[in-house]
């Protein structure tokens, strides 16, 4: 077990069929009277949005912006504080993917730390307390687990970098998790986020940074998700498949930003700096490779893993040495299911990556945080072997990287 650990995760969660429904009353506990609503234009227009002003009937709202785009940015937290302070909120209510509660932290921030440009906080990894800003998270997509995160990821426009703002004051006060929230996400979408939140919770147990409390999140995640992720995706409006992977990625996401993630984060991020390849597809695609690269480091943690992807009958009937293996095949199998369904891309090739930029990728991916907690050494060459593999291979096969 790791020497010394810390595990922190102060949000609390409120879960369920209409938990939407209890937001006045969370806010009312939390003391907000004025909220800045963030979310953004689309869940506007499905209606998604109309769900939870509905649920604020009777309670003023201060400002809704809807303004954020798919990859927030600075300019567009500065913006949205700006209208904190001008419409008096006291308070952030936000309703949307990764980029929109990305986008409320940012807001946190600079409201706390009495600040009006996020590049201001920079790098800053101890910020004092500040003023209190209560913030609730409402999900939209059960993958980024952000609700349960102390991560921000925020665009720097100018310099055309992704910047990771990490901080205990990033964590929401309340996360609403609630079936309604995700129904209207197409198949394809549930599939790659949910491939994500799989990501996270494999790579949360089996990294560096593992320890016992992170652990039990994990595997519960993973058990969630082999046993809702296919019904979710095929069956949209399945209620309880829908609740179920958002309280996956609530888990994941607490276990990750207790432990860390790895070499297929690692090589993800820099595919998404790079190439512009989606962050779930990218976490699809890699994820196999990069289970047989850790192998060799991490053939415990695997085992241990075959009983939550593939459930006790299989766990119990296949030999201790062979666990390892077939939780990868688990894996395997899952994918396919998924391509088979929505489309999702089992090869780089497929969504198009340059492989003359595998380079600039593999350079990236070593720059990454998550290349310190990955259990294997990274290198670049290991990097590379495990693009090219990506590239045309359907990760079918068993071999080694
Ligand atoms: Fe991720």
């Amino acid at each position: 077990m790791t020497p010394y650990f810390e595990f922190a995760n102060p949000t609390k969660l409120c879960s369920g069929a209409g938990a939407v429904d209890n937001l006045g009353y969370e806010l009312e506990i939390l003391g907000v009277h004025n909220p800045l609503l963030l979310s953004d234009a689309v869940l506007e227009k499905i209606g998604t949005l109309s769900l939870v002003i509905k649920a604020l009937q009777g309670r003023k709202i201060g400002r809704i912006f809807t303004d954020v785009p798919r990859d927030s940015s600075v300019e567009t937290v500065n913006e949205a504080a700006a209208q904190y302070r001008a419409y008096g909120c006291d308070g952030i209510v936000a309703v949307g993917g990764g980029s929109v509660l990305d986008t409320a932290k940012g807001v946190r921030l600079l409201i706390s730390q009495t600040c009006e440009d996020l590049l201001e906080l920079m790098g800053c990894e101890c910020l004092p307390a500040g003023k209190r800003v209560p913030f609730v998270a409402i999900p939209t997509t059960a993958g980024t687990g952000s609700e349960a995160t102390a991560v921000a990821v925020i665009r720097n426009t100018e310099k055309n970098i992704k910047m990771e703002y990490i901080s205990q004051q990033l964590m929401p006060d309340v996360a609403v998790l609630d079936a309604r929230m995700t129904m209207t996400l197409p198949p394809r979408v549930t599939a790659s986020t949910g491939m994500d939140t799989l990501c996270h919770a494999i790579e949360a147990y089996s990294c560096l940074q593992k320890n016992p409390l992170s652990d039990a999140y994990a595997a519960k995640a993973v058990e969630l998700v082999r046993e809702n992720l296919l019904h979710a995706t095929r069956f949209g409006h399945w209620k309880e498949a829908r609740l179920a992977m958002a309280n996956a990625s609530f888990l994941a996401g607490a276990a990750f930003s207790n432990s860390m993630v790895g070499v297929v984060h690692a090589i993800g991020h820099a595919l998404g700096g790079v190439c512009h390849i989606a962050h779930g597809d990218a976490m699809n695609i890699l994820l196999p490779a990069g289970m047989r690269f850790n192998r060799k480091v991490c053939k415990a943690e695997y085992a241990q893993l075959l009983l939550y992807l593939a459930g006790p009958e299989v766990y119990l009937k296949t030999p201790e040495q062979r666990r390892a293996d077939r939780a990868i095949a688990e894996v395997v199998h899952l994918r396919k299911k998924l391509n088979r369904l929505t489309g999702l891309p089992l090869t780089l090739k497929e969504t198009g990556a340059d492989p003359a930029k595998f380079p600039e990728v593999a350079a990236a991916a070593l720059n990454d945080g998550a290349v310190i907690v990955n259990p294997r050494q990274v290198t670049y060459e290991a990097v590379i072997r495990i693009l090219e593999y990506c590239y045309e291979e359907r990760g079918d096969d068993h071999g080694r990287h």
